[in-house]
């Protein structure tokens, strides 16, 4: 962040808490590698096939985020009980074979503090009913609005997350 805009804010007195986060790497390479990291830590953590993924999910999204896959729009309650649903078919009916990766990963940081957009693309599979089951091999894709807090957290405001998993 730079000084200017840091008096702007005080001068101004519009937000304080917003002048005492970390200021935002300046480089904008390298703030939006690192938020592209954060996104990709987040999802690796919440992807709902593995224990644990409810606290991960609850600290990454706002209280009030607009989420929606495919066509279907969430809140963070109805995203999470969508969630729930995805995981008893991605943990119980993969058989523990379930994975994900990424074919790329983009983070595209805000001018002005730590919050951002990340596009990421990726597949998601494993062999129905466990090793040796059929492969099914899907991709899927998502875009999001990371804001950060007046706490300095960064939080997924929007999300907007596509697969065609259950084609496969
Ligand atoms: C799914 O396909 C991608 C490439 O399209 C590959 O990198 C990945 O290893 C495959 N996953 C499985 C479980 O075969
Ligand atoms: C998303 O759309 C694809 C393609 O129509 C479909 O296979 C999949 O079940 C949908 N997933 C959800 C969660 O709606």
């Amino acid at each position: 962040m730079q000084f200017s805009h840091l008096i702007g804010f005080t001068v101004a007195g519009a937000s304080l808490t917003l002048a005492t986060c970390p200021p935002r790497t300046e480089d904008g390479i390298k703030a939006g590698d690192d938020l592209a990291q954060w996104a990709q830590n987040s999802i690796n953590a919440f992807f709902p096939f593995q224990d644990g993924w409810q606290e991960a999910f609850d600290v990454a999204f706002s209280p009030d985020v607009h989420a929606t896959f495919n066509a279907t729009v969430f809140t963070f309650d109805t995203f999470k009980t969508a969630y729930e649903g995805f995981y008893q078919l991605l943990n119980g009916g993969f058989g523990g074979t379930f994975e994900h990766g990424y074919f790329s990963i983009l983070g595209v940081p805000n001018a002005a503090d730590n919050g951002g957009f990340v596009t990421a693309t990726g597949w998601e599979g494993g062999h129905i009913g466990g090793a040796g089951g059929r492969l099914v091999n899907a991709t899927d894709a998502v875009f999001m609005v990371v804001a950060e807090t007046e706490s300095c957290e960064r939080k997924i405001i929007e999300l907007r997350e596509t697969s065609n998993l259950a084609q496969s």
